[in-house]
C-alpha cells in the first residue's frame, strides 16, 4: 500500500480532539491491523506512550509480525528530573527499550524515535549516548526523532546519527516550505521521513465547531476554500484532498495516518491507492490556502488556547 503507514495511537488509547468513538476493543484493533497488513501496509507507527498499542502489535500472529516494520518511540521519561544522575538516566532508557521489546515481543527494535527532541541534549546528552550504545550493540536498528516544529527538524537533519524523522504536516502547514525542508532533506538521502497530522487529528475533515479558535485566523473562510479546491481538483472529499496533497510530496516517504474504525481504515486504503496531486495542483493548493498561525497548526498548543479563551 505505497506510502501509507498505520498510526496506532488511536488503537492503544483514547486519542484525538475530535474522537467521539474512543479506543476500539482489542479484537477490533487487531482486526484492523491485520487488515492493514493484508492490504500491503508494511510499516506501523507506535510508541511506549500509546497505552496498549505496542502490546497489541506484539499479539499479532507471528506470520503477520514478520511482515511489518515497527517504528516506536522512547518513553517520554516524564518522571525523570532534569538533574537526574547518569546512572538513573541510563536505567530509565534501558527500561523503556526493555518494555518496548517485551510488549512487541521482539529482541531488537526496528526503529526507535525520541518522542521529545529535547531529549537529544537533555541530561547532558546521557540518554542519547545510551541509545547510541544500544544501537551499536544491535538492540536498535535505526535511531530517529519525532518533532513538532521545523526548527527542531532542521536540528535533526544536522545530526548524522539520526536516520528517521517524523514531522507533523498537512495542506495548511506552510511552515515547512518556508523553512526549506525539502532542500534540507535532499542533503540527507540516508534519512527516512514520515509525516503525521495529514488530517490534523481529524480536525480538517470536521465542521468548523471542531476547529480550534485562533485569533486572526478565519477558519470558516479557510474551510470554504478547501471545499472549493475539492471541487476544482475533482477530489472525492476533503479527506481525499488532504491525503492527496501530503502523498504528492516527494520528500515524504511515509504518511502516518491513524483511525478508530474498520470503515475509516477501508476508506483510507482506497484513498491511498488513488492518484496524488501533480506539481501544478499542489501549487494551486498552496496559493489558495491561508497561512494559519503556529497556535493552530500545533495541537500541543490547543489546550493553552482553550485556557486563554476560558479565562
Ligand atoms: N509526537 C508524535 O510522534 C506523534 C504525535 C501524534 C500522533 N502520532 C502518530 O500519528 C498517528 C496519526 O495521528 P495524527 O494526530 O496525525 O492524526 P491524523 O492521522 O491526522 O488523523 C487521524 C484521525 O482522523 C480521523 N480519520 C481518519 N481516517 C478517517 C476517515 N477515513 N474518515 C473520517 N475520519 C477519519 C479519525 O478521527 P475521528 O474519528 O476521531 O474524527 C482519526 O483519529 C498516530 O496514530 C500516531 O501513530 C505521533
Amino acid at each position: 500500500m505505497n506510502n501509507l503507514v498505520l498510526g496506532t495511537a488511536q488503537l492503544g488509547m483514547n486519542y484525538g480532539v475530535v474522537n467521539r468513538m474512543g479506543q476500539p476493543s482489542r479484537g477490533q484493533a487487531l482486526a484492523m491491523i491485520s487488515r492493514a497488513v493484508a492490504a500491503g501496509i508494511s510499516t506501523l507507527d507506535t510508541a511506549r506512550d500509546y497505552g496498549t498499542a505496542e502490546a497489541l502489535l506484539g499479539q499479532l500472529p507471528t506470520r503477520l509480525r514478520q511482515q511489518i516494520k515497527v517504528v516506536t518511540k522512547l518513553d517520554p521519561l516524564r518522571a525523570l528530573p532534569i538533574n537526574a544522575d547518569e546512572e538513573t538516566v541510563r536505567a530509565a532508557v534501558d527500561e523503556s527499550i526493555h518494555c518496548s521489546c517485551e510488549a512487541l515481543r521482539v529482541e531488537r527494535l526496528d526503529v526507535l524515535l525520541l518522542h521529545r527532541w529535547e531529549h537529544r541534549m537533555g541530561w547532558n546528552g546521557v540518554a542519547w549516548a545510551r541509545l547510541l550504545e544500544l544501537k551499536d550493540s544491535n538492540k536498535i536498528g535505526v535511531l530517529g526523532a519525532s518533532v513538532y516544529e521545523p526548527a527542531e527538524a532542521m536540528e535533526v537533519l544536522r545530526d548524522p546519527n539520526v536516520q528517521h524523522l517524523q514531522i507533523p504536516f498537512n495542506l495548511l502547514d506552510w511552515r515547512w516550505r518556508a523553512a526549506g525542508i525539502e532542500q534540507a532533506i535532499a542533503a540527507r538521502p540516508d534519512i527516512v521521513v514520515h509525516a503525521r497530522s495529514a488530517l490534523l487529528q481529524g480536525t480538517l475533515i470536521n465542521s468548523q465547531v471542531c476547529w480550534p479558535a485562533v485569533e486572526g485566523f478565519d477558519a470558516g473562510r479557510c474551510i470554504k476554500t478547501i471545499n472549493l479546491l475539492v471541487a476544482n481538483l475533482q477530489r472525492q472529499s476533503i479527506t481525499d484532498l488532504c491525503f492527496a496533497y501530503v502523498r504528492s510530496q516527494s520528500w515524504i516517504h511515509g504518511v502516518v495516518v491513524g483511525c478508530e474504525t474498520m470503515t475509516q481504515l477501508e476508506e483510507n486504503l482506497k484513498l491511498f491507492s488513488s492518484l496524488a496531486l501533480d506539481t501544478l495542483q499542489c501549487a494551486q493548493v498552496e496559493r489558495s490556502l491561508p497561512r494559519p498561525p503556529d497556535a493552530f497548526l500545533n495541537p500541543t498548543k490547543w489546550s493553552q488556547l482553550e485556557a486563554v479563551s476560558a479565562s
